[in-house]
């Protein structure tokens, strides 16, 4: 119980943290982005950010640079489960219909930016093309498109971190 009450603190408070620092690099005079708070069936709330222009900046960027692999809604492939030769597969979704919710925010953010896992797979590197701004803000719009449910769920499961660890990523 005790540990359950600590988590969800822990969990508004990098939140917050995550917020603030989204929101120093928005433009002046911008709104501050809305939240809501989902109740959850374990009792811990949970707060979702719905910032409006980081979504629709990361929609853009999406339909630039990943939507000719992932899909128009972020679909995926169809066969995406099936492996391919040497252990490759066909692009998932992202609409959080396929494991991309197993993935904490750093995961995904590292996926993005490096590509597939030790140069294996056929996701490229986007480390030479998009900032870890515009990385986030994609993040932000495939997001978007999951239910408040599974948002919820991945929040508890992956508690949030605001820090993106991409030298051990490198090393690995
Ligand atoms: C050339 C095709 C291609 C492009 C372009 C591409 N991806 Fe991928 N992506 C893949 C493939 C294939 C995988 C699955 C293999 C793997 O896990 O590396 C994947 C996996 C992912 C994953 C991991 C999902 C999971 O279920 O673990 C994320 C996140 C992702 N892509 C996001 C993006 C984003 C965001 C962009 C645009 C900035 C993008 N991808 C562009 C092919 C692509």
């Amino acid at each position: 119980m005790n540990k359950k009450i600590f988590g969800s603190i822990v969990m508004i408070l990098t939140l917050g943290a995550c917020d603030s620092s989204s929101t120093s690099s928005q433009t002046q005079g911008s709104t501050p982005p809305p939240e809501k708070t989902i109740s959850t069936l374990t009792g811990v709330d949970v707060i979702r950010p719905h910032n409006v222009q980081q979504i629709a900046e990361g929609e853009q960027l999406y339909k630039q640079h990943c939507v000719s692999c992932h899909g128009a809604k972020a679909e995926g492939n169809p066969e995406w489960r099936k492996a391919l030769a040497e252990g490759k597969y066909l692009p998932p979704p992202l609409n959080g219909t396929g494991r991309e919710w197993h993935s904490s925010r750093n995961e995904l953010h590292n996926h993005i930016k490096y590509g597939s896992k030790f140069g294996k797979g056929n996701m490229p590197p986007f480390q030479n093309t998009l900032t870890d701004e515009q990385i986030t803000s994609v993040i932000a719009w495939f997001q978007s498109l999951w239910s408040d449910q599974l948002y919820a769920e991945w929040l508890t499961k992956h508690t949030v971190g605001s820090v993106f660890v991409d030298e051990a990523y490198k090393k690995q």
